[in-house]
């Protein structure tokens, strides 16, 4: 069930109503007493559009008991680049300092630097940030990103172990060559080794089924489909597997005039083949709405059609 999970990651194709969703669960979290943190980790964010509250880089309360924070990868990736120099600072002499300082600004405008720092907020808000929330629910950018995001911490941990190892190496001849085999202590290596640990630490969580769970939404459309099972599959063989899907924006069955009724039908084809290409996952259907999802109360109705279904065992 969804709804005893600390962590939720909410993800799916562009557009089927992710922000939407992750918005209306957290929500629902927060009117049962938990105390709930919605992250927006999507570069577009859209979280605080719904809400009408402009969010940035730090929780603020957009609904009792309910904070919500939107994660800027620049900003993130400026922090990020002064923790690195301050790591480095004192380590080298201050007559390379300047080239390391070039060295680092040169690799922080390299692609993945803003993914590297967005992933390192994503662990300060589950090992840290986190700790005063019931729940945390992320609100990702569509697909692909997202998998990305997720299988982070297995790539980093491999090229952490690389460094890790050529430093050791390293370590080991100069302790011999200049220090008469006593151990020197490396900053770096140390900095590095916490790096490890604390992805380490988020995987185990990740990858904890009692406290995290995965949510996809689709609509029932042909790409949304094919999108969504592809993606578990990529998921499940990073472990990951995701057990509730929302099968958002269906059409209404009394619906007037040929086109809508129309649409129905071919809507139906679509959600049997929901039904077949994902028999194991607990699904949950939202209608379509007249309007978009654009006020509180609305957003309040949306919840209501998640509500028995997130807090009952299957
Ligand atoms: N059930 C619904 N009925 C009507 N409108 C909906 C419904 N669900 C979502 N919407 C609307 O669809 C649009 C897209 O929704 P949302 O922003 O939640 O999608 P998203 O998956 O987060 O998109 P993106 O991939 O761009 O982040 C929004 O305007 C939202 O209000
Ligand atoms: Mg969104």
């Amino acid at each position: 069930m969804i709804g005893d999970k600390r962590i939720v990651f909410v993800g799916g194709k562009g557009g089927v109503g992710k922000s939407t969703s992750a918005a209306a669960l957290a929500l629902l979290h927060s009117q049962h007493s938990l105390k709930t943190l919605l992250v927006s980790t999507d570069p577009a964010h859209n979280v605080g559009d719904i809400f009408h509250k402009s969010l940035h880089n730090q929780a603020l309360e957009v609904y009792p008991g309910l904070d919500a924070v939107e994660i800027d990868p620049e900003i993130e990736s400026k922090n990020y680049i002064k923790t690195v120099k301050e790591n480095i600072r004192g380590v080298v002499g201050s007559h390379m300092q300047e080239e390391v300082n070039r060295q680092i600004d040169a690799a922080s405008s390299s692609p993945g630097a803003e993914e590297a720092a967005l992933f390192d907020r994503i662990v300060s808000i589950i090992l840290d940030e986190g700790k005063h929330y019931d729940t945390i629910i992320f609100d990702t950018a569509p697909t692909g990103h997202t998998i990305r995001l997720l299988t982070l911490p297995e790539l980093m941990g491999v090229w952490i172990d690389g460094m890790l190892e050529r430093r050791k190496k390293r370590n080991d001849t100069y302790t011999q060559l200049l220090n008469d085999g006593e151990p020197i202590e490396d900053p770096i290596y140390k900095v590095l080794q916490r790096r490890k640990e604390r992805f380490t630490a988020v995987r185990k969580i990740i990858l904890n089924k009692k406290l995290t769970g995965f949510i996809f939404i689709l609509n029932p459309e042909r790409l949304p489909i094919i999108e969504t099972a592809n993606a578990l599959k990529l998921l499940g063989r990073h472990d990951i597997s995701v057990n509730t899907l929302f099968v958002n924006k269906i059409i209404s069955e009394d619906t007037d005039g040929e086109f809508l009724k129309k649409r129905k039908e071919n809507e139906k084809e679509y959600l049997s083949k929901i039904e077949n290409e994902f028999p194991a996952q607990q699904k949950l259907y939202i209608p379509l709405f007249e309007t978009d999802i654009n006020s509180i109360g609305l957003l309040e109705e949306f919840a209501t059609h998640l509500k028995t279904r997130i807090f009952e065992s299957k």
